[in-house]
């Protein structure tokens, strides 16, 4: 077969008809131990616009689905595609078909002009080589529900009421609005999109009951909220005992944060343990009396692309009060439109990004990265003298110390609370 003809075979782009969609959804059924029924689902939950395979002469290799919504970063939600069900069919796997999704995603997504792409790795080296790097946590945590104490606030005299709501309507409005407030004071949290909200919402009939959820009020104002399952736990000790599984929560005062542990307490006489997964400076662990939720066991690194580094560069917020200019040597080994020096000014919590012409000499502090480091650097996960250490960032000290200081978190440690 000449070469034109082997390649005019091979197809990428979103599923063009029902027969592809099943073949990516067998795929996929294999690949994340799941029946062709719920992998079926799966896919039908997705416009065919955010799904993408690979095949060759008619024959589905491979596919992944993706999520277009956004990530906050000091502040600032930053547009995002979010990477979820690497699969390759068993039989054409180890010859480069995942590496091969991945680089042609990333192309369209830089032609597109997407600043960020996110994803939860099951291998690290593949996503590593293609420029995504670590970027922030996700643990679990199991609270034992006796030893939060403090009921006290669900005696009232706060002003807060409690009640349980259907989100829909209003409800789902007020809803939205108060987790974007929450989101925003955390590093990495999500600017959600209709696809994650459903998994807290309605979580799929395999997890249990539906979802319950509870408005936290002071009169028609919302000041917290909490999605919740209680489900058998494996090891039950006793009857009828429970765990709480927190979905989703979020408190944006004091005595909001307050009530949201107190009436999570109320489930202490037949409840076990209230499993959540965040992060470690998430503002309402922090705001626990005692340090109940340790071990927390670390479920997942999630990694960070910057994908078209100018848009990433200017769409993130900065440091209040830091005004500097840093060039930026950076090295991108599959966009090379990312590749070269650049000229990052950063005033007034906002940058200003110039490509420099070649051969330009950088003047003042400089910065030589992969665009993986990057990636860290940006998301605040570790600073340029970390990741100087294993040789992923040079610079003289002073060059470091300004890279660091512009780069650093003002939202806490990166963190994602929701799994996609
Ligand atoms: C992971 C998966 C997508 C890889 O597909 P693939 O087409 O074989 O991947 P590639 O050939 O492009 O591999 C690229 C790199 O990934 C890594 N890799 C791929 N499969 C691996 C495996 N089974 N074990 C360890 N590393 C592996 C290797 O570093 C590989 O590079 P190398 O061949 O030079 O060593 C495929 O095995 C699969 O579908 N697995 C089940 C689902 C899954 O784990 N998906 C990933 C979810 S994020």
């Amino acid at each position: 077969m000449s070469k034109k003809s082997a390649n005019s075979s091979v197809y990428f782009g979103p599923p063009r008809t029902d027969a592809e969609s099943s073949a990516l959804a067998h795929v996929l059924a294999h690949s994340f131990g799941r029946t062709d029924a719920e992998a079926a689902e799966w896919v039908a939950l997705h416009d065919r616009a955010n799904i993408r395979v690979l095949s060759r002469a008619g024959e589905v290799e491979g596919g992944l689905v993706l999520i277009h919504m956004g990530q906050y970063f000091n502040g600032a939600p930053i547009p995002m595609v979010g990477i979820q069900g690497v699969g390759v069919a068993p039989d054409a796997r180890g010859r480069g078909r995942a590496s091969e999704l991945m680089q042609r995603c990333l192309r369209e997504f830089h032609s597109e002009g997407t600043p960020i792409s996110t994803l939860y790795p099951a291998n690290q080296t593949l996503y590593r080589r293609l420029g995504y790097e670590q970027a922030g946590h996700r643990f679990e945590v199991h609270i034992p529900l006796h030893r939060i104490g403090a009921r006290a606030p669900m005696r009232g005299g706060d002003g807060l009421t409690v009640r349980e709501a259907r989100c829909e309507g209003p409800v789902r409005v007020r809803i939205r609005a108060l987790s974007t407030r929450f989101a925003s004071t955390c590093q990495g949290a999500l600017d959600r999109t209709d696809v994650v909200w459903k998994r807290i919402e309605s979580p799929s009939a395999s997890r249990g009951e539906p979802s319950r959820l509870f408005l936290i009020e002071r009169g028609p104002t919302l000041e917290g909220y909490i999605f919740l399952t209680q489900s058998v736990p494996p090891t039950t000790t006793g009857p009828n005992r429970f765990n709480v599984n927190i979905l989703d929560m979020a408190a944006i005062t004091p005595s909001a944060i307050n009530r949201l542990w107190a009436f999570l307490a109320g489930y202490a006489t037949v409840g076990n343990d209230a499993i959540w997964f965040t992060g470690p400076t998430n503002p309402l662990l922090i705001a626990l009396p005692e340090q109940t939720y340790k071990p927390m066991l670390l479920r997942d690194h999630w990694m960070l692309r910057l994908v078209d580094l100018k848009a990433a560069l200017e769409q993130r917020a900065w440091p209040r009060g830091i005004d500097a200019t840093l060039t930026l040597d950076v090295k991108d080994e599959n966009l090379s439109g990312n590749t070269g020096r650049w000229s990052l000014k950063v005033s007034d919590e906002r940058a200003t990004v110039r490509k420099l012409a070649r051969g330009t000499k950088p003047r003042g502090a400089a910065i030589k990265c992969d665009i993986g480091a990057l990636a860290t650097l940006y998301a605040g996960f570790a600073s340029a003298e970390q990741l100087a250490l294993g040789g992923r960032v040079e610079g003289s000290p002073d060059s470091l110390a300004i890279a660091s200081a512009l780069f650093a978190s003002t939202r806490g440690v990166p963190m994602l609370t929701d799994m996609f």
